[in-house]
């Protein structure tokens, strides 16, 4: 069954290169991030998971932790983190769950036979404090992630949690926002102190209100 954005993220105990874990234990109230890779010792995920080790202070920043996960053992990952340590020039601080029985890569979903067989796509998923999901994106094997469009996705998530905005397309952090249509011209004036300009009664934006 898939996953929606929305539904609680299912918690499971697995074994990491960090030690066992209970998920939700582990994330603990932080905002978190699962993400999988089809497997160990393949170039595009080489360059993937350096690519998220390097970002760990922007993660950090947010509040958010990282795992990955692929359908490989514990002996595995640790082999290829000398690898991805050695070639891309950082060290991996972050956990990678070994699934070889498929056991959180079936709870999730990320097995797309008819793209790879056998093996996890790019599954990622962004989880709340309160445990539910609020962005999934998959990509196939073939293409590696942008990880700074996911720092981005994570801005907007904890904006909009926190304010009765939306952001619109492209927004980086900082940028105007969308004032949602829920809200009232009358209650925004009391919102969004800074003011906000109605281009059409549907399209209101104000500057971003946490800046
Ligand atoms: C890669 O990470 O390079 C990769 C993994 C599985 C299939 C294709 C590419």
């Amino acid at each position: 069954m898939a996953i929606r954005l929305g539904d609680e993220a299912p918690n499971f105990t697995a074994e990491t290169t960090e030690g066992s874990i209970d998920f939700h234990q582990w994330l603990g109230d932080s905002w978190g991030v699962l993400f999988s890779h089809p497997a160990d010792y393949t170039p595009v995920c080489t360059t993937e998971l350096g690519t998220v080790a390097k970002l760990k202070d922007d993660f950090d920043r947010r509040g958010v932790k990282v795992i990955g996960l692929s359908v490989d053992v514990v002996d595995d990952h640790k082999g290829w983190i000398n690898d991805i340590n050695e070639t891309q020039n950082t060290t991996v601080n972050f956990p990678l769950i070994a699934d070889p029985d498929k056991t959180v890569a079936n709870l999730y979903d990320m097995i797309h036979p008819n793209a790879l067989n056998n093996l996890t796509v790019r599954s990622v998923f962004v989880i709340a404090p309160d445990k539910t999901v609020k962005l999934t994106l998959t990509y196939p094997a073939s293409t590696g992630r942008n990880f700074d469009e996911l720092l981005r996705v994570i801005d907007s998530l904890q904006l909009t949690a926190n304010f009765s905005v939306a952001t619109p397309a492209n927004w980086q952090d900082g940028d105007d926002c969308i004032v949602v249509p829920a809200v009232s011209d009358e209650e925004a004036k009391d919102k969004f102190p800074k003011g906000f300009t109605a281009i059409k009664p549907y399209l209101r934006v104000t500057p971003q209100p946490n800046k």
